[in-house]
């Protein structure tokens, strides 16, 4: 059983990174073998359009054609047997990196048949974890679960089968709130929240490693 966890942020021990830890640490209490991949180390970018993956007769039909550093994780998520993905929301979306991994990661499997069929064999369950400065009680408001649900899980699970998301919200930016123009925040309320709630959602985050795991 192997747990692939995927970094979409810059960070290396921040929330995204923190969450995606604990992830692992709760696949790994439940037996499997984990391994967590950075984006940002990786040389690489989105999609070039070339439609190799989509030419009759071509030796990449149904497989991305660029050789970068995005090839060998391609071939990992294969031999993976669960994915999770973690990134912090940046202007309202994933990051640019992690937005670039899924247009290669998803559509080369997607074929351009009458029923949009899909050549990916390995079916995994993928989870991914948000990390964002909104609060929770504006979640709805901004509408990142209806438009991350169709940007991001819908095609997910139609190209690996199911998927399953944690939303972290109001998230502790910077080390030291007094050394940053931060007038925007209470940042009492926000050192409140990571001592109070952010434990908790490292425990979800700890829960979908070990039922991932478990698997
Ligand atoms: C360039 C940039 C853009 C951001 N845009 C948003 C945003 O649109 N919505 C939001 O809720 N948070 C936004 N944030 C805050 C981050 O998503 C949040 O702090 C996140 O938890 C950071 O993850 P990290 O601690 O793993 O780096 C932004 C942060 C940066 C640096």
């Amino acid at each position: 059983m192997k747990v692939l966890a995927v970094n979409g942020g810059p960070r290396k021990n921040w929330n995204t990174a923190t969450l995606l830890k604990q992830a692992m640490e709760g696949a790994v209490s439940a037996g499997a073998e984990v391994e967590l991949i950075n984006l940002y180390d990786l040389d690489y970018k989105g999609c070039i359009s070339c439609f190799a993956c989509k030419r009759i007769g071509s030796k990449s039909y149904g497989n991305c054609a660029v050789k970068d550093d995005l090839k060998p994780l391609f071939e990992k998520i294969q031999n993976a047997d669960a994915l999770i993905l973690g990134s912090p929301i940046y202007l309202g979306m994933v990051t640019g990196e992690m937005r670039s991994f899924l247009e290669r990661l998803i559509f080369q499997y997607l074929v351009y048949d009458k029923n949009y069929s899909n050549l990916n064999q390995n079916k995994i369950p993928v989870g991914l974890i948000y990390t964002m400065n909104v609060p929770e009680a504006y979640l709805d408001k901004v509408g990142y679960k209806q438009m991350f649900s169709t940007t991001i899980e819908n095609p997910l699970a139609r190209t690996f089968g199911e998927t399953e998301s944690l939303f972290v919200t109001d998230t502790y930016q910077f080390d030291d709130y007094t050394k940053y123009e931060s007038s925007a925040f209470n940042e009492e309320e926000k050192a409140k929240r990571r001592e109070e709630i952010f434990p908790e959602d490292c425990k979800k985050a700890y829960d979908m490693g070990y039922r991932f795991g478990k698997r």
